[in-house]
């Protein structure tokens, strides 16, 4: 008998594939869907720190287009929202009564200060958990990666602590030394990391000359940054790894299981071919693991981490030898 149960920050989750904060998790109805067709968790979006929203806004005006970016115009309207705070606990109640599987909810932030009693909150209101987002682009050259990294640290630290339900922790790349970055943050208290999430990308219009947003959604290739860093990671840290960024199917699930990760979070692929697609992904992580004769994730979860691996050489630089010689 087939069990594709996992254990991701202390929680029971009937399957690995957890649906990613996003426009999809903002609604009962949608978190009701997602559980329907098979999800084994849900992060709901975000409740967003006021001086993000406003960064966002000073960017809307210098850089035309910018709003049309699905992602701003998601920001932007629910900063925009009168009671935001009190109709988000509500959305926690209502998704807790509508859904067994785990309700995540999202905070996403740039300072400690507010949000460690908003995170109180979140617990009363009956969150399984908390996954705390930030979003700090180190952008000022006079500010060293380290003060950068502390302000990570301090809200890790903070939330943990005023909390008792699991906090986990969405990061990006931009770390000088993100191995050391990611091992300290993960001893920080937060019960998992989440690598890594995508930034808002712009690109440039070479007719208008104009800053114009980048494609919203991620493709199945941008899966080899969380690949790389968790295969190399897991098995080293004192936290869960859950993998998040260019997942899309069966394949890419699979792979970060066998990296080591936990669980998985799924986004554009549940904007780009609906969240029904939650169905489609388990079936191919069945399929392949009747075929490979795995009867539960624990089976494989890990088997091809850096640290399990027989051949650590093949995680590092030497490919990219063997690939320029044609070895490969
Ligand atoms: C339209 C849109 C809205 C998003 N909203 C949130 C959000 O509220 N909170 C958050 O932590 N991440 C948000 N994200 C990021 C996703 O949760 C996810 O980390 C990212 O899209 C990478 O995963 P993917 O490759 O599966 O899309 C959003 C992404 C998109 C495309």
């Amino acid at each position: 008998m087939m069990d594709l149960s996992t254990r991701y920050m202390g929680l029971e989750l009937p399957n690995p594939i957890i649906a990613s904060s996003s426009g999809l998790t903002a609604s009962v109805e949608e978190v009701r869907k997602c559980a329907r067709f098979g999800a084994g968790g849900v992060v709901l979006r975000s409740i967003f720190e006021e001086q993000i929203a406003e960064e966002m806004e000073d960017l809307g005006d210098r850089s035309v287009g910018v709003h049309d970016h699905p992602e701003v115009r998601e920001y932007l309207s629910r900063y925009g929202q009168e009671n935001a705070i009190d109709e988000y606990l509500d959305l926690i109640r209502e998704a807790k009564r509508s859904v067994e599987i785990p309700v995540i909810a999202s905070i996403h932030c740039a300072t400690s200060g507010v949000w460690i009693e908003f995170a109180r909150k979140v617990e009363q209101a009956g969150a399984d958990g908390i996954e705390l987002n930030v979003f700090l682009m180190p952008l000022d050259p006079d500010r060293e990666g380290r003060e950068y990294e502390q302000v990570y640290l301090d809200i890790a630290r903070a939330v943990s602590a005023s909390v008792s339900i699991p906090v986990a922790l969405k990061i990006g790349t931009f770390f000088s030394g993100l191995a050391h970055t990611v091992r300290t943050l993960g001893a920080s208290g937060v019960r998992a990391l989440v690598l890594f999430n995508r930034f808002y990308r712009f690109d440039f219009d070479i007719e208008t000359l104009r800053i114009v947003p980048a494609r919203a959604f991620s493709s199945p290739d941008e899966i080899a940054g969380s690949l790389r860093w968790i295969s190399l990671l897991s098995g080293r840290l004192n936290c869960d790894l859950v993998a998040n960024t260019g997942i899309h199917d069966g394949a890419g699930v699979i792979k970060q299981l066998l990296a080591g990760a936990c669980a998985v979070q799924m986004c554009s692929a549940l904007y780009q071919y609906g969240i029904e697609h939650i169905a489609v992904v388990l079936e191919e992580v069945r399929q392949w693991m009747t075929q490979h004769g795995f009867e539960t994730i624990e089976d494989f979860r890990g088997k091809m981490s850096r640290m399990a691996s027989g051949n650590p050489e093949a995680y590092e630089r030497v490919q990219f030898m063997k690939v320029v010689e044609g070895r490969l």
